[in-house]
């Protein structure tokens, strides 16, 4: 694969093309580069945690979210070539959530890429996503970008394999957002290595795009916003010149600066977590650069969610959030800080005050 060069000056992107996509619940990302015949956009939908009641009853709710994402995706002009699935399809694991989310997914009229959040895993070990969706990780290029998508929900094999008497309850464990019996996510030595060997052949020019579900950095552990890998999987991208990690698991907007790389969340479908910092009592570590989303109504189901619009056209990540129920916002990288930044309330006087829950 040739490595491309982007440049601004060659992506053209209409007001008309955004304004069109601007209500739609996904995430959408644009690439453009100095050969227009390369430019090429793709949809991300993540979180739907589609949740089994029994027989044929499934939480509404979470089933619209996803519903309406894919809806919307297939009416996007320009078309995607694919779309990603980031992961969290099902809320406890079971054939009955996963076929359910499945048969969603399945309405897509592109191209499916998908990987596995710890609702998607922890029952039987990621065994029955694997006959719908393959491999737990592996890697494409596409259009000049190399891709690299992580089962970053591993963790310790003593958790994982001795200390649950059954498959339920070891589900169960890792669903819960706030559980001492939790175990930190892991991107693992053997994924490691395979990552080592497939950035081997990469030129250091190309763009890296990383799709994780956990962030590949340390948040909270408390919540499992955290990889307990971070560094050692951080270290292997370092050398590269442009690398962007895209995740999902905490349904908020958060974004980081380490590095060379630069570290996007996406929102959810079916709901939004709180951040972890408006929690007084306890202790995190939510990026500095991050300016939290300032909820209208945590009482509405659909607050924080919603979609990105990601354009890369310098091989940087410049991603615009549209919230179903709030202020959008744009989150660019900033050539001359070398870091992402809110176009419009990076700086602390231009912000408006978060809440605080006690
Ligand atoms: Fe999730
Ligand atoms: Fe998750």
């Amino acid at each position: 694969m040739q490595p491309r060069n982007p440049n601004r000056r060659d992506f053209i992107k209409g007001a008309a093309s955004l304004a069109a996509i601007t209500a739609l619940p996904l995430n959408s990302v644009e690439l453009a580069f100095a050969d227009p015949a390369k430019n090429f956009t793709f949809a991300y939908i993540s979180d739907a945690h589609i949740q089994h009641i029994k027989g044929s009853r499934f939480v509404r709710n979470w089933d619209r979210g996803l519903i309406r994402a894919v809806a919307e995706a297939n009416m996007l002009q320009p078309r995607p070539d694919f779309v990603m699935f980031g992961g969290d399809l099902a809320q406890l694991g079971s054939k009955a959530e996963l076929d359910h989310g499945a048969e969603m997914l399945a309405k897509l009229d592109v191209k499916t890429h998908c990987l596995l959040g710890e609702h998607d895993y922890y029952l039987d070990l990621g065994e029955y996503w694997s006959e719908l969706y393959g491999p737990h990780f592996y890697s494409f290029d596409h259009k000049g970008v190399h891709f690299v998508v992580l089962n970053s929900i591993l963790t310790y094999d003593d958790w994982t394999f001795h200390r649950w008497p059954t498959a339920e309850q070891r589900m169960l464990e890792m669903a819960a957002l706030d559980n001492p019996n939790g175990s930190p996510f892991l991107v693992g030595d053997a994924q490691r290595a395979w990552l080592a060997k497939d950035l081997e052949g990469i030129s250091r020019s190309t763009p890296i795009v990383v799709f994780s579900h956990s962030p590949i950095q340390k948040i909270y552990k408390g919540w499992n916003f955290w990889t307990d890998d971070a560094e050692q999987v951080q270290a292997l991208l370092q050398p590269f010149g442009d690398v962007t990690v895209i995740y999902g698991h905490v349904h908020q907007i958060q974004y980081n600066q380490i590095g060379n790389i630069s570290f996007h969340a996406v929102m959810a479908t079916a709901w939004p977590w709180p951040y972890p910092q408006s929690y007084a009592q306890a202790e995190s570590h939510l990026p500095k650069l991050t300016v939290p989303m300032n909820r209208a109504d945590p009482f509405f189901e659909r607050d924080a969610t919603g979609w990105q619009f990601i354009n890369m056209n310098t091989g940087r990540v410049a991603m615009t959030y549209s919230l179903n129920n709030n202020t959008d916002r744009t989150v660019a990288y900033n050539p001359i800080t070398g870091r992402p930044e809110d176009t419009e309330y990076q700086q602390p006087e231009s912000r408006i005050s978060p809440q605080i829950h006690y």
